[in-house]
């Protein structure tokens, strides 16, 4: 891999703040954008535009065309069996979101009035609607579930995890024994970098008949997906963290269960038949893309998708792994440093506090150095009480990082750590 060649195609990387070179270690908030995705994108709005789906004439026909390329590159990426089984959302929050509510009009509302004949049925319907995450959920993967339970008066179960940062598969099954509708766990945490055993958690709630939803948010840009290998329900992912625009993003899910579920948005598109009396809903995929969708952004993640698929993800992976251990290595010399998240395998990041020092004082001088990364609860609060500490420092690598890079910001922390004690 020539990471100089790669960087020529990240202008923004070449660039200084403050007098100094920026060095941007914020990737699990979002990553940068090759110049073939800005180019895609600029291109369908300069060549392309058109609403699609709905006219006959040429250009509409050519980015409905483009759109569904898209969706079936997408879906070779992720190795689903078929291109209707990918849904465009603007990310992962909007397909946990989708599919929170979706599942709740199912599991409780879709049920035939004449079999609730009682208040008393309908109440203990809605205490069985318990729903299980992990306790390293960011709150994408946490709010929507909690706020749907909670909704009815049902439960939302917490698997814990250990001091380093990994789950308790023993307490995992216990709570799939006390029958959640819904399993919805992190690939890889954003917090502690933990890459959780997902495939063995699929097996294990299927045993139990109980699908699952992986939030592959910082995964799929750091690793192959095979969404048929994972066995998993449903996959979800956003495009800005895969080197693809903002505004982008995907469900994948097996036929039977997008099938089953009812829709989560209603308007044009998403529907087959509408009468004042009545409406009926279009086929798969279109039955979850309601309203005219972000055709230029998800042109501009068929490219990203392209752009990955061009390089040898498994040199990806092992330069990746190498930015990662040279950190925690480097970092070790700090005297007080406390690693949050020491999983045996983590990926794509590190996160971190010092004693005595709070993490966005470091994080505002390293920034002041052109060094770029992320401070504070990561959007996973409930993380930060597990750990009783107010937030981390968390560098996050890409592709496109180097091991100077690493460097640069280890030596920016050591110079900070001395300014502040
Ligand atoms: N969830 C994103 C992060 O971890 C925004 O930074």
């Amino acid at each position: 891999m020539n990471i100089n060649e790669i960087r020529e195609q990240f202008p923004v990387l070449d660039q200084q703040v403050y007098g100094k070179p920026l060095v941007y270690l914020d990737n699990a908030a979002t990553t940068q954008k090759p110049l073939c995705v800005i180019e895609r994108e600029r291109d369908y709005y300069l060549h392309e535009n058109c609403n699609i789906h709905r006219g006959v004439h040429y250009l509409s026909q050519k980015a409905t065309e483009a759109y569904e390329h898209a969706r079936q590159t997408v879906a070779d990426f992720v190795h689903a069996k078929e291109a209707r089984e990918i849904i465009f959302t603007r990310g992962t929050t909007e397909s946990l979101n989708l599919l929170a509510t979706s599942f709740e009009h199912l599991l409780l509302f879709s049920t035939p009035n004449s079999q609730l004949t009682t208040d008393s049925q309908l109440s203990t319907l809605n205490s069985q609607l318990k729903v299980l995450v992990t306790s390293m959920e960011h709150h994408s993967n946490l709010v929507p579930w909690q706020q749907m339970v909670q909704r009815h008066q049902g439960q939302l179960l917490v698997v814990p995890m250990d001091d380093k940062g990994v789950l308790d598969l023993n307490r995992y099954e216990e709570l799939l024994k006390e029958g959640p509708k819904v399993v919805s766990i992190a690939h890889i945490s954003n917090v502690l970098g933990t890459i959780n055993p997902v495939k063995e958690m699929v097996a294990m709630a299927h045993h139990y008949g109980i699908p699952v939803v992986v939030d592959g948010a910082q995964s799929i840009a750091h690793h192959p997906i095979d969404v048929q290998d994972l066995d998993c329900d449903f996959f979800v992912f956003s495009g800005h963290k895969m080197y693809a625009p903002m505004g982008i993003g995907g469900l994948y899910g097996k036929a039977e269960w997008l099938e089953e579920l009812p829709p989560y948005q209603f308007g044009g598109e998403m529907v087959d038949t509408v009468s004042f009396e009545k409406t009926t809903f279009n086929v798969l995929p279109y039955k979850f893309e309601a309203g005219t969708p972000n055709v230029g952004a998800a042109l501009g993640l068929e490219t990203a998708v392209q752009f990955m698929q061009g390089l040898d993800r498994n040199e990806v992976e092992k330069h990746e792994s190498q930015l990662l251990q040279s950190a925690i290595e480097k970092l070790s010399e700090i005297d007080g440093i406390r690693f949050i998240g020491e999983a045996a395998h983590r990926s794509g990041l590190v996160s971190f506090i010092i004693d005595g020092i709070h993490p966005y004082d470091l994080g505002t001088i390293i920034d002041k150095m052109g060094v770029a990364v992320r401070t504070g609860h990561h959007c996973a609060e409930p993380v930060m009480t597990r750990f009783g500490i107010p937030g981390t420092v968390r560098a996050s690598f890409a592709l496109y990082n180097t091991m100077d890079e690493v460097e640069v910001f280890v030596n920016a922390v050591k110079k900070a750590v001395m300014m502040l004690r």
